[in-house]
């Protein structure tokens, strides 16, 4: 069921969040993928529906419940998560890309089982889409939130990420050994233009109600 409230911060709002991993196939019983959980994206849905938004929950392969009174949309792949955001995008307030979308693909997926022969074997791969990115630069499109999972350097990488991809704000975090992939909670560095804010180590559902007020602050701007 999808509804929505007419209290809350998003009341009357449509908000797009995308989730988790992406599986990219190598051939029909293997995948690329990554350590994404989904459950940034999953609290954060589940805080926009909180607020009254009206929200689609477009989300890869993940082992989570639906919140309650979220449309979710299950994808695999990126080229099919780019598909399920553009087909429900009109009409949308926010979007708010939290998965882990596969920056690439492999270019020539087999159709039957790779079969082992030699003693190296060379895969292809090929750009995926930038969902977030094209997000952004649409004309009219909604305000858009990122995420930018990085190593090193997290404050200078994530505002080269805000200026390249034109999105309105980012959500910064450090990922590597024991921090953000698959934890439980995390902290964040958001980033706007002209502002930034940090946001504590606390339980990532904590993490998702505080930034959406800080996207809520930052929307009224725009
Ligand atoms: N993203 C996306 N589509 C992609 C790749 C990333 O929508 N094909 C989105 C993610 O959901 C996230 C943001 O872009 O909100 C940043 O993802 P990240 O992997 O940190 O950045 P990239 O631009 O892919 O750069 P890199 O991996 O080289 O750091
Ligand atoms: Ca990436």
């Amino acid at each position: 069921m999808l509804y929505s409230s007419n209290t809350g911060l998003f009341a009357g709002q449509k908000v797009v969040v995308t989730a988790g991993p992406t599986r990219e196939a190598v051939d029909p019983v293997r995948f690329i993928s990554n350590r994404s959980s989904g459950k940034m994206g999953f609290a954060l849905a589940e805080a926009f529906a909180a607020e009254g938004a009206k929200v689609v929950l477009v989300s890869g392969p993940v082992n989570m419940a639906t919140p309650a009174g979220v449309q979710r949309v299950d994808v695999v792949s990126a080229l099919q998560m780019h598909e399920a955001v553009f087909d429900h995008l009109p009409g949308t307030d926010v979007f708010a890309g939290c998965a882990a979308v596969a920056d690439y693909r492999p270019g020539n997926p087999q159709q039957q089982k790779i079969k082992k022969a030699e003693q190296q074997l060379e895969l292809t791969l090929v750009k995926n889409p930038d969902i977030l990115a094209e997000v952004a630069a649409l004309d009219d499109g909604p305000f858009t939130l990122g995420f930018a999972a990085e190593t090193r350097k997290l404050a200078e990488n994530a505002r080269i990420k805000l200026v390249r991809k034109s999105v309105d704000m980012i959500a910064a975090n450090l990922v590597g050994e024991n921090r953000g992939f698959d934890m439980e909670g995390n902290a964040l560095l958001v980033l706007w233009s002209d502002g930034e804010t940090e946001l504590p180590m606390q339980s990532k559902k904590s993490l998702a109600r505080e930034l959406i007020q800080v996207v809520a602050e930052q929307q009224v701007r725009k």
